[in-house]
């Protein structure tokens, strides 16, 4: 049975993983910290992974180091997807409607709360839309969520999360986001339903920490970087001349691929603790 986010105290970043090894990079930093960790697959990445392999990996590996670690669906678009991360025992999904009328939205929703709770799985649902960094401001602007429109949503839906768009994007920052802090004040005035922030990429500590003293803030997405301290692993890899034929060594290769996510995430995790 599933315990975590609004039963569970406490805060969790949530880093999207495509693999196994994502996965072990993710966890060996959770476990070193004795943290507890969400590991969240996108759509792209769900259709392509071993289902049963990762939801054994990870069952094993929390049962190994004693730690909570949580698999959820991120930005589900169709309830067959959703059906089959509930299937495959995954803790959580996201369902993602923000792009519909606000009617359409809480009707999809439901329909995923549906079927979401006969499984003990917990549903998350965006309000507003969340942009990417490449949009134009106001584009951005226009997508941050109105307090009537929560007030609505969490009226008509039994979710268990809320992905309310406060003005952060999906992707890596070219300026700084204006993050509307009255916002995610007043939703906590008006619900106990806990807030998810999506694009935590290339948010500073600072940022980081100002979020999280929110008591209402649950969830803080991290996809981005963990892509990035990835492709940083393989830069380490060639400027260190690891990819030269002679003495090519795999093992090495991957270790700095590993340690490079790691770090990021422990970086993170951290924040958590202060
Ligand atoms: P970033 O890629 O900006 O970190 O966003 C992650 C996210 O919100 C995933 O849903």
């Amino acid at each position: 049975m599933n315990d975590y986010m609004g039963k569970v105290p406490g805060q969790f970043f949530a880093f999207n993983i495509w693999n196994i090894e994502s996965a072990r990079a993710v966890m060996d930093a959770a476990a070193a910290l004795r943290c507890n960790v969400i590991l969240q697959t996108s759509v792209k990445s769900f259709a392509l992974l071993d289902r049963e392999e990762l939801r054994w990996f990870v069952t094993r590996y929390m049962k190994k180091h004693d730690i909570q670690v949580y698999l959820h669906l991120d930005h589900a678009q169709k309830t067959e997807i959703i059906a089959e991360a509930i299937a495959n025992g995954w803790d959580s999904v996201m369902v993602d409607a923000s792009d519909r009328p606000l009617e359409e939205n809480i009707g999809l929703t439901n329909e995923v709360c549906a079927m979401a709770e006969k499984s003990g799985v917990l549903v998350e649902a965006e309000i507003g839309a969340v942009g990417k960094t490449r949009d134009e401001i106001d584009i951005r602007e226009a997508g941050i969520a109105t307090i009537e429109d929560i007030k609505r949503f969490v009226k008509s839906t039994r979710i268990d999360l809320l992905a309310a768009a406060i003005g952060t994007s999906h992707g890596s920052y070219h300026e700084s986001p204006q993050i509307h802090y009255d916002l995610i004040e007043e939703t906590g005035r008006i619900t106990d339903v806990p807030l998810v922030v999506h694009g935590g990429t290339g948010l500073g500590d600072e940022t980081l920490l100002r979020l999280l003293s929110y008591p209402n803030i649950k969830k803080i997405n991290i996809s981005t970087d963990v892509k990035l301290a990835y492709r940083n692993g393989i830069l380490e890899c060639i400027q260190g001349g690891y990819m030269e034929e002679e003495d090519f060594n795999p093992l090495k290769v991957t270790k700095l691929i590993h340690d490079s996510i790691e770090n990021m995430v422990a970086k993170k995790l951290r924040l958590l603790r202060i």
